[in-house]
């Protein structure tokens, strides 16, 4: 089955006065029909600059797409005007953010706010529909007494219940692909927990693909199909949730699980930390981007660049130790 989205060989620079930041380097991967895929990587790595290529949020003054194809059901998103994107988002990719106060609108009612994304993509939908539509949807998403909530306001919610408006006004028209970028880095665990539970609700319920934007690496263990590993704007793994925690392959993704705090860790032990610090984004080093962090860099590492090399069936790594040097 051909994907849904298929992401080929993205660039995505910043120009500022005196520099450029390369922040998406040459990223491709596919997106299936109903999968969940995580993109992790430490902040700074260009992970939301990735997922706002994708849906060209980017601030035209600084940000450059320099080269790729964004290809959605085999037509190049970068080929599409302003106008053509404006409908496309929102109908068929939905997108929720870290901060639902600075998302949301204080002076509209919640229910208003979450209809006018349908309203404006099933312009026929008559009000009645649309708000049976809007409380159905607060109502899958575990928002109680959802008929009042409908006539509230932002201030009245907690930020749980705000984040789960954002996930309703991103899905009210039911988009094929949701961006969730940090969706609930901003909340406590349980809180965070249950809110994955109702959007995994949702996911199964419309068949929906999700692009999981997350620092945190125990989000993505329990909510992602597969993963994809960013340092430095490139992927430099890409694995199937399970194979990618069992057998990692890329010495930073082996980092990266190991700084995740485990429970039976000893109190007196202290916190696993990556040594050295993250990559300059305006840097282009000839050879491997994390070789400086890396306690298994060899002189070769430095000298040329490693491209992504498969070790297993749907696992690949951007590494020298699973390669073969030309
Ligand atoms: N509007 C912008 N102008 C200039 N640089 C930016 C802008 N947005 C992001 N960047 C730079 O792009 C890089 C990647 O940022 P980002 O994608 O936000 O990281 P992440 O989401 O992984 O934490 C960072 O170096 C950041 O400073
Ligand atoms: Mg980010």
């Amino acid at each position: 089955m051909s994907p849904l989205l298929s992401v080929k060989n993205l660039s995505t620079h910043f120009s500022l006065e005196n520099r450029k930041i390369y922040a998406v380097r040459n990223l491709s991967f596919d997106l299936k029909k109903g999968e969940t895929f995580g993109i992790v990587g430490e902040s700074g790595c260009g992970k939301s600059v990735m997922v706002k290529s994708l849906s060209r949020l980017l601030p035209s003054e600084v940000a450059t797409i320099s080269s790729g194809e964004i290809l959605y059901k085999g037509q190049d998103l970068l080929k599409k005007s302003q106008k053509e994107i404006r409908s496309f988002l929102g109908k068929e990719m939905g997108m929720i953010f870290q901060d639902p106060m600075t998302s949301l609108n204080p002076t509209i009612k919640i229910g208003k706010q979450v209809g006018e994304g349908y309203r404006i993509h099933y312009p026929r939908a008559k009000k009645d529909e649309i708000k049976q539509r809007v409380i159905k949807l607060l109502t899958q998403l575990d928002i109680p007494d959802a008929k009042s909530r409908y006539n509230q306001y932002a201030h009245e919610l907690s930020g749980g219940m705000r984040q789960r408006v954002m996930i309703a006004i991103a899905t009210v028209a039911k988009p094929q692909i949701l961006i969730a970028d940090e969706p609930t880095t901003a909340l406590d665990v349980t809180i965070q927990a249950k809110i994955l539970d109702s959007l995994k609700k949702i996911q199964q319920k419309e068949g929906m693909s999700i692009i999981f934007v997350t620092h945190d690496l125990s989000l993505v263990s329990s909510f992602c199909d597969r993963v994809a590993v960013m340092y430095a704007g490139e992927i430099v793994e890409i694995a199937p949730t399970q194979d990618l925690f069992n057998s990692p392959r890329h010495p930073y993704t082996r980092s990266l699980i190991d700084a995740v705090p485990r429970i039976d860790t000893p109190r007196e032990n202290p916190l696993y930390m990556i040594q050295g610090t993250p990559p300059d984004l305006s840097l282009k080093p000839p050879g491997c981007h994390f070789a400086k962090r890396c306690q298994h860099a060899r002189k070769e590492c430095f000298v040329k660049k490693p491209s992504l090399f498969s070790v297993k069936k749907n696992q690949m790594t951007r590494c020298w130790l699973h390669g073969k040097k030309g």
